[in-house]
Parts: structure tokens; C-alpha cells; sequence
């Protein structure tokens, strides 16, 4: 078998630069048996995507491959993360993606898809929004939720225009209970995200653009647990306490709107 030339010139910094680190901190056998036997356990817990995820080698993974192009104005990219799902319900704009009792502060969420060289809206694009709850849960692991509660894929109208009725997702923790969030503690880190929306946008001929929204404010923004937030991402946030406004929204609350316009890049 011929070697793989990428694999070995990668297996060969990682050796050179792994050695020297411990050389220049004076590793010792039990520290090495216990980095071998954590290892062992993140194996076995399933957590080697999560563990790449908070020592934030996804997100940069993610920015190399996404890289911003001066020559255009296109959104800045993000990772997917873990809560994913296909085939969320359809849903033409102005679109619910959860009910009105939904627990949390009401948001109206919209704005434009545009090309990211031309600026010319795209019609019929999708933007497909998935968020947790006020509460920091996604509806697959909460059996309280319904199914596909705060996801959608929501159809842009002919001006690329999308308007999303949805509430101020809350912050989380992602490694709870296992392997990877113990180690985060025995180093003094913590595995909180900030609150955000994520979204994958796409229309015929661009390039599907998956990102995730920041809700402003949030305490976490700082020292995000795997470094996703980018300055571009964090919404703007306007709090609505007009009696008559809110009224004409059908609403007995304060609300807030926010407007994020997504710019996507033509498939070359
Ligand atoms: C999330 O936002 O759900 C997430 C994203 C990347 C890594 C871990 C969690
Ligand atoms: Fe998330």
C-alpha cells in the first residue's frame, strides 16, 4: 500500500510538535497514564466530536474551510453543531415555529437573502432555523417539547424576505454528566454556550450557507465554550413596549424584532 502523502506530512508535525510539548513540560508517567486513561473514556462515552468541539479545533476547522473573501459581502459561516435535523416542517413566511404559549420573550426574527456579489435579493430561498428553548433545550432531548418544536424551514417570499415568529432562545451546557465536561472543570473552563439561532440557508445556484445567530446581551458571548461567536453574528435586538404595537401583533406582552440579513455566495 502506496502512503497517503496528506496523512503522513499531518502525522508528522503532530508527532514533532506533540514530543516537544512534553519534553518542555517535563511529562511525567502517571500524568501520561491519566491523559491515556481519559482518552480511553471519552472512547467510550462517544465524546471525541465533543472534546474537538471545546478545545475548539471544530470551529477553526470550520473558518479555514469557510474563509471571508474581500471580493464579496457574503455571512459569515459556522459550524452545525449536533442538533441538526433533516427535513424540519415546511413552512411559507411569515412562519410560527413554535405556539403561542411557547414559555419566554415573543421574537420576530426577519429579514432578506441576498447575493453576496450583486446584493440582489434571491427569491424562494429557505431558511431553515433550528434554536433551544428558553430553558436551553432542543426538543429531541426534552421530552416536554414537541416534535420539531423551534425548527423550521421557513420559504422566502418572491424579495427573499423571510419573517420568523419565534422566543429568545436560552444558553446551554453541552457536556453535561460525561468524560469531556469533568475535564473541562479539572481545568477551570466551563461548557456553556451563549444563546443562538442556528440556521442553514440555501437557494438554487448558491451555496448553502450554515451559520448560527447570537442573541445580544447574552453572559456567555465572551468565553463560549467552543469559540463560535463572531461579532458579524450577534442580532441586534430591538424591545417593543408600545401597548397599541403590541396589540396589532396580537400580543399582551413586551416582544422584541430583530433583523439579520443573510448575503450567500453564487455556486461557481
Ligand atoms: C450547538 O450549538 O449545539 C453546538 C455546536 C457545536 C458543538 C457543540 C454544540
Ligand atoms: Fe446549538
Amino acid at each position: 500500500m502506496q502512503p497517503d502523502q496528506r496523512l503522513t506530512t499531518v502525522t508528522n508535525t503532530l508527532i514533532e510538535r506533540l514530543l516537544q510539548a512534553v519534553r518542555d513540560l517535563n511529562i511525567t508517567e502517571p500524568e501520561l497514564r491519566a491523559a491515556l486513561a481519559f482518552l480511553t473514556r471519552v472512547g467510550q462515552a462517544n465524546e471525541f466530536v465533543l472534546l474537538s468541539d471545546v478545545l475548539q479545533v471544530s470551529v477553526l476547522v470550520d473558518e479555514l474551510s469557510h474563509a471571508a473573501d474581500p471580493q464579496d459581502a457574503a455571512t459569515a459561516h459556522n459550524v452545525e453543531g449536533p442538533q441538526y435535523r433533516d427535513a424540519a416542517p415546511l413552512l411559507p413566511s411569515p412562519a410560527a415555529i413554535c405556539t403561542p404559549d411557547e414559555p419566554g420573550e415573543v421574537l420576530f426574527l426577519t429579514g432578506q437573502v441576498r447575493d453576496a456579489t450583486t446584493n440582489a435579493p434571491i427569491p424562494c430561498a429557505v431558511v431553515d432555523v433550528w434554536q433551544t428553548n428558553l430553558s436551553g433545550y432542543y426538543e429531541n432531548e426534552d421530552p416536554h417539547q414537541a416534535e420539531f418544536n423551534l425548527r423550521g424551514r421557513v420559504q422566502c417570499d418572491a424579495q427573499g424576505i423571510y419573517d420568523v415568529r419565534t422566543v429568545v432562545p436560552g444558553p446551554y451546557q453541552i457536556a453535561r454528566g460525561g468524560p469531556v465536561g469533568e475535564f473541562l472543570l479539572s481545568v477551570g473552563r466551563h461548557d456553556w454556550r451563549p444563546a443562538h439561532i442556528h440556521t442553514k440557508v440555501y437557494a438554487s445556484g448558491y451555496v448553502p450557507l450554515t451559520t448560527m445567530l447570537f442573541v445580544p446581551g447574552d453572559p456567555w458571548l465572551e468565553s463560549d465554550a467552543i469559540g463560535a461567536v463572531k461579532s458579524d453574528l450577534i442580532a441586534t435586538f430591538t424591545r417593543v413596549t408600545d401597548p397599541a404595537t403590541i396589540q396589532s401583533r396580537g400580543l399582551t406582552e413586551p416582544f422584541i424584532t430583530s433583523r439579520f440579513d443573510f448575503a450567500l455566495r453564487q455556486v461557481s
